[in-house]
């Protein structure tokens, strides 16, 4: 299904919210995003630009799931499968997405300005699509700050397989891909080996359609809304920032490469694909492909995982919460160093039994302050690499301490019950009626 296809069917459902009044690109779509918080919305007048702007389409793990047609809890396992079992797209020769060509002007695209510290108007769900020689097609989301009719300035995490890519390759075609569906959305955001191109992944979660980008020789999804390919230089560059991170805190400024954009091809009254950086769908498609590595990780360590929840407290990326089936005394730490092991950039794991439910934040406190001690549940691992997201780690090394709280009750209980007591059950509405 597109994106334009799940927005009808979120109208149909009638859990779409359409706003008709003319909106500014500039801090007011961000504002009425924040303020639905996740609630799917469709801009249908953006006062500065002829295209409208959707947003909060995938901001829970209900929407993504109604998507692909399962309930939240096969979530996990359906990333899962599709990680260990990529398969390719197929190639279409016409395309949705390359329908209209677009004269070069990004002030006529509904590029929006979200916070008031912000560098400039940015792109925050591009997918970027690019090639290499030997290593192939990478997928991976980037933030684009425009900085001129048809240049931005591309932030890119030292290290990451588009860094490494652009170091080799010196300038670099790229296409940026923007009104994805979530398989496009969730392979982006996996991190799997040099070499293996993401949409293989995508292609297993649903199948994909993929066509030939226009300028070089990528295949990129072809049901996407917007497309702008252009060409990357390592050596030129401009500062990009300040900009809203994950945390909901501000990123530093720093000298970024340079895109300068040479196409631009959308669907007929194409939708643009706006997401509200350290807002809910920011944090959800950051932490859900990181569930899947840790759940495998526990598994592979010989302890019944029964599941993983990324919590939005923790940003969805800085706090897991391992729910296991305990059978030795020692599977609590077991899955401590297991789920680093799986989410490198974790910091603080929380590992419960199997009767406390992982989403709801209470139940997790009540399992903290009910079965653990501090002095023999506690694993404080020092001088850790950790996230480059976190403002409290080291600003150049990410060095940082991670925790692992052992909250699984003891198998062989001495002193009091842990327990919950349940309290009777009656037909309400009875009484109440
Ligand atoms: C919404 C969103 C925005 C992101 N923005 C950036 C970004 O601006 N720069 C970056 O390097 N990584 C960003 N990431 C993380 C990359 O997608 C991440 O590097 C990728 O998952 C790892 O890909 P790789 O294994 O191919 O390096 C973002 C992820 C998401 C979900």
């Amino acid at each position: 299904m597109s994106f334009r296809d799940y927005i009808k069917k979120l109208e149909k459902k009638r859990n779409l919210i359409r706003i008709k009044k003319p909106v500014s690109k500039n801090l007011e779509a961000s504002a009425i995003i924040n303020e639905l918080k996740d609630k799917p919305v469709l801009f249908e007048n953006i006062k500065e630009s002829n295209f409208k702007v959707s947003a909060n389409i995938f901001a829970t793990k209900q929407l993504i799931a109604d998507y692909f047609g399962v309930s939240v809890q096969e979530l996990l396992e359906k990333m899962l499968y599709a990680i260990e079992n990529p398969s390719e797209p197929k190639l279409v020769k016409n395309a949705p997405c390359q329908e209209v060509e677009l004269p070069i002007d990004l002030d006529k695209l509904p590029i929006l300005f979200h916070c008031e510290k912000d560098g400039g108007n940015y792109i925050s769900s591009g997918v970027c699509i690019i090639t290499d020689k030997e290593y192939g097609q990478n997928v991976d989301f980037h933030r684009c700050m425009q900085i001129s009719k048809n240049k931005f300035s591309v932030r890119v995490v030292e290290g990451r397989h588009f860094d490494i890519f652009l170091k080799k390759n010196k300038d670099m075609p790229v296409a940026v891909c923007i009104g994805n569906s979530p398989n496009v959305l969730l392979a982006a955001a996996t991190s799997v080996n040099l070499g293996q191109n993401e949409l293989c992944i995508a292609n297993s979660l649903e199948e994909l359609n993929v066509v030939k980008a226009k300028t070089f020789d990528a295949l990129i999804p072809a049901d996407c809304e917007f497309v702008l390919e252009g060409i990357i230089r390592e050596n030129e560059r401009h500062t990009e920032g300040p900009f809203v991170d994950l945390t909901e805190t501000y990123d530093i400024v720093r000298d970024e490469p340079v895109l300068e954009i040479k196409k631009i091809t959308c669907r007929r009254d194409a939708i643009w694909q706006a997401l509200l950086p350290g807002g809910l769908e920011h944090k959800i498609l950051m932490g859900m492909p990181r569930e899947p590595t840790i759940f495998k990780k526990v598994k592979d360590a010989g302890i019944n995982c029964l599941d993983v929840s990324l919590t939005p407290g923790g940003c969805s990326w800085l706090h897991a919460v391992v729910k296991i089936n305990k059978k030795e005394e020692n599977d609590g730490k077991k899955t401590v160093y297991a789920a680093f092991e799986g989410h490198k950039s974790c910091k603080h794991v929380f590992v419960v039994d199997d009767d406390i439910d992982i989403y709801d934040p209470n139940c997790i406190e009540w399992a903290l302050a009910t079965r653990f001690q501090a002095d023999s549940d506690l694993i404080i691992l020092k001088n850790q690499k950790g996230s480059s997201l976190d403002p409290s780690a080291d600003p150049k090394t990410s060095l940082t301490t991670k925790c692992g709280f052992d909250l699984t009750k003891p198998l062989l209980v001495k002193g009091k019950n842990f327990e919950k007591a349940e309290y009777p059950k009656t037909n309400l509405k009875y009484f109440l009626d």
